[in-house]
């Protein structure tokens, strides 16, 4: 059974037309403003804890370039998925215990052998809003670090909390590698 809308003339060509781009693009944002309008209706009839604990999704690394951070939504919330410059990884392994109001090394918040890649929980552990990627003044100069704008929280290249009032780094959730390029979360 297909899934697309209706208004989506179908198409024989392989490659799509400027103009499907330009529908699909437009009938993507209708769905992003809809999806924040009725978020506390659709909120309210969220399957159960049971159903929640068991989800996993599988995302393909690949397309992600060195430098780049994309956001995923699991379970509700959104996930940060960066792969690392050697300068974020370099800058992250050199800071002292001492200074990090919630001290963890870098190699505690990623996988041993895949130390390029981040993977958090995008929620500042302040009062809950979600960070932007690529600023603060712990970026690296490579646009590695997450800054809160509600409060001010700074978070660095392994997304641990450096200034603000955060109390804690991002969270890590469970994951695993299935390959060099696909990780399972949850
Ligand atoms: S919610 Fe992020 S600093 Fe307050």
């Amino acid at each position: 059974m297909s899934n697309k809308p209706d208004s989506i003339p179908s198409s024989t060509a392989l490659e799509p037309t400027r103009r499907d781009f330009m529908m699909l693009t437009a009938l993507g944002l209708a769905g992003v403003g809809a999806g924040t309008a009725v978020w506390p209706f659709i909120n309210s009839m969220n399957p159960s804890a049971e159903v929640l604990a068991s989800s996993s999704i599988e995302v393909d690394l690949s397309p992600i370039q060195v430098g780049q951070t994309i956001k995923v939504k699991w379970r509700g919330v959104p996930l940060f998925i960066r792969h690392r410059t050697p300068n974020d990884i370099e800058e992250a392994r050199k800071v002292p215990m001492n200074v990090l109001p919630d001290p963890q090394t870098d190699d505690t918040r990623v996988k041993k052998g895949h130390e390029q890649w981040l993977v958090m929980i995008g929620v500042c552990t302040h009062l809950g809003c979600v960070p932007l990627i690529g600023e603060g003044e712990f970026c690296a100069g490579d646009g590695g670090g997450f800054f809160c704008p509600c409060h001010g929280s700074q978070y660095d290249t392994s997304g641990r909390i450096r200034k603000g009032p955060a109390p804690r780094n991002l969270a890590v959730p469970e994951y695993a590698f299935l390959s060099d390029n696909k990780i399972k979360i949850g």
